[in-house]
């Protein structure tokens, strides 16, 4: 069996949603500090709380890549709310899978979002439970 699904390897060769939104709403930036890979997340966010356009950029390896792009596709057209229960879990299922090293790099893509998310929550004085916004401190990561 191949070491990465088709999907993963689509993502990374043609990831979606690549860039920066000069107009954002929220802009997380999240770095692993295992690997030193960093990703930031740009979403813009109507009046009713839906991200309406999300892009992303990862200085960092494919899985990090490919995980960022399917984030996006996953989140886009969705509430805030929903974005925040975005797992990481959910992502590489959406993937149809990543190695087990590889688990990691897709707990980047669920802390942009999350880090966007916060960042929306900021900027328009939205009140939030801190600790729906942990420090990620998994396994993974150390
Ligand atoms: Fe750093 Fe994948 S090796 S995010």
């Amino acid at each position: 069996m191949a070491l990465y699904s088709d999907k993963v390897m689509d993502h990374f060769q043609n990831p979606r949603n690549v860039g920066k939104l000069d107009d954002a709403s929220g802009i997380g930036e999240v770095g692993n500090v295992k690997c030193g890979d960093i990703m930031r997340m740009y979403i813009k966010v109507d009046d009713n709380g839906i991200i309406t356009d999300c892009k992303f950029n990862t200085f960092g390896c494919g899985s990090a890549i490919a995980t960022s792009s399917m984030a996006t596709e996953l989140i886009k057209g969705k509430s805030v709310e929903e974005a925040l229960n975005l797992s990481n879990q959910a992502v590489v299922e959406a993937l149809d899978g990543l190695p087990a090293h590889k688990i990691h790099c897709s707990v980047l893509a669920e802390e942009a979002v999350r880090a966007a998310v916060k960042d929306y929550y900021d900027k328009n004085g939205i009140e939030y439970d801190p600790e729906d916004f942990p420090v990620h401190n998994c396994e993974h990561c150390e």
